[in-house]
């Protein structure tokens, strides 16, 4: 009798490195002979790739690590694993209340499915977080159905960003071959992805021998049947002029920059070791907005950073009001043990960061409303994705700057690009009247 396939489910908390990563993951485990379960509960191999940088994300994979775990009732063989950036900083103890079979840190996916071997045949936990911060991972899923794909094109940071845990779970920075990321990207364009977003930490700071990242942005606008190229993330200190006339040049590039800012302050800025000021920070961001027409700017930001006085977070709000990103990611801080500020104490109270951050979201969404107010009767770019499950007669898709957009799906298809009219705004959805034509392939 033939065994029946095993089933794998995965839950991705994180950025979207985590993503990436869990998608090769995945590929590995269909190479592998495992299928795709429908959900955690019929799933006979559960996988939740976790996130680090907050101490809320942390709580929030252990409590669903718990959940999961409660399902052995009904399927005593389920195998539950931790992979991702709290696998790797906290290895072992993640197996302490016996709950967890799997842990696999971040740069030791290449012996995925032989670390599953492992398991199966001596039996758990089994816990592998030794690997040393090499691997670029290329493999691609062969069966990738969506128009959109992430594409890793560096992994690790070398900033060591005063509060950032990053670099400790993700190691040094390495750039991955130019020519395997175009391999990658040829391989998804083939099949059917139109959109593909380069990541890394610090995208600027790509480098393979003599081709920098403005050099692999001209490379990849060149792949055929890809339509728009985005990059995420950008560090103000490493954004080149040369950057910005690619982002203007680049047809396929999209106009939107995401320009962590995280404070406005330049004591604050000099402690988190983020290497500008407020002014250098200025300065980069207007000459990028001078140049790119139509760019969108979104940013991260953090309060209550050891020692921030009201002073100096009202210099935050300050630079919101002149700056008026489009849109921000904002954050308490969270110590991270072993990082250098986790010396400086938490010195801000709970409260002060709670309401400084509520300010700091006030200001940020009236900021936002009028930026799309902008927007009413602007002809903008409209890549369908799909249907809209609210509203039957929609299709939504995303703009070039990264705006969600409905539109009236009569005469659009999945995967096209159309023009049409912004005809109403919320804060976080333009509505679009009916195409006005094509845009051009
Ligand atoms: N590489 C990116 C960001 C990675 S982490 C960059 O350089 O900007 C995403 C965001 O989480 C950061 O931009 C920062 O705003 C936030 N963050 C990182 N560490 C944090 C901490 N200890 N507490 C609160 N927010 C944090
Ligand atoms: Fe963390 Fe700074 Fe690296 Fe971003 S650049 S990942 S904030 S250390
Ligand atoms: Fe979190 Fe790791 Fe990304 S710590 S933000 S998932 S690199």
């Amino acid at each position: 009798m033939q065994e029946e396939a095993r089933r794998f489910y995965i839950e991705t908390l994180g950025c979207q490195m985590n993503i990436y990563d869990s998608e090769i993951i995945s590929a590995m485990l269909l190479a592998d002979g495992y299928i795709l379960a429908d959900g955690p509960a019929d799933a006979d191999l559960i996988l939740l790739n976790t996130c680090s940088v907050r101490d809320r994300a942390e709580r929030k994979a252990l409590s669903m690590a718990a959940q999961f775990a409660s399902l052995r009732k009904e399927r005593p063989g389920l195998i539950i694993g931790i992979i991702g950036c709290m696998a790797q900083r906290l290895g072992e103890k993640l197996t302490e209340g016996g709950n967890i079979d799997l842990v696999v840190g971040t740069d030791c996916y290449d012996y995925f499915t032989e670390l599953l071997r492992r398991l199966e045949i001596r039996g758990g936990p089994v816990v592998e977080t030794s690997c040393n911060f090499v691997s670029n991972y290329t493999l691609r899923p062969e069966t990738y159905s969506s128009i959109k794909a992430f594409v890793s094109i560096m992994r690790g940071c070398n900033n060591f960003c005063s509060y950032c845990i990053v670099p400790y779970v993700r190691g040094r920075e390495r750039s991955k071959e130019h020519e395997a990321i175009l391999a990658e990207i040829n391989n998804l364009a083939g099949l059917g992805v139109k959109e593909v977003t380069l990541l890394g930490q610090n995208v600027n700071s790509y480098e393979d021998g003599n081709v920098d990242f403005a050099g692999l942005l001209a490379m990849v606008n060149d792949v055929d049947l890809i339509e728009r190229v985005r990059f995420t993330t950008s560090h103000p200190k490493d954004l080149t002029d040369d950057l910005i006339f690619a982002m203007r040049d680049l047809d396929r590039v999209c106009e939107h920059l995401h320009l962590p800012i995280q404070s406005g302050n330049d004591r604050i800025l000099q402690a988190m070791s983020r290497g500008y000021t407020l002014a250098e920070y200025r300065s980069r961001h207007d000459f990028a907005r001078a140049q790119v027409p139509n760019l969108a700017v979104t940013t991260d930001v953090m309060v209550g950073f050891p020692s921030e006085t009201d002073a100096e977070y009202e210099d935050t709000l300050a630079a919101f009001r002149d700056l008026r990103f489009d849109a921000a990611f904002m954050f308490r801080y969270s110590v991270r043990e072993g990082t250098r500020a986790a010396d400086l104490g938490d010195d801000v109270a709970e409260e002060v960061k709670i309401e400084r951050l509520k300010r700091l979201i006030a200001l940020q969404n009236d900021i936002t409303d009028s930026r799309k107010q902008e927007l009413l009767g602007r002809t903008v770019e409209v890549l369908v994705e799909e249907p809209s499950a609210k509203e039957p007669g929609y299709m939504l898709g995303r703009t070039r700057e990264n705006w969600l957009a409905k539109i009236p799906s009569k005469g659009v298809r999945q995967g096209s690009k159309v023009n049409a009219e912004v005809t109403s705004v919320t804060r976080w959805m333009l509505t679009c009247a009916g195409v006005q034509g094509k845009a051009e392939a």
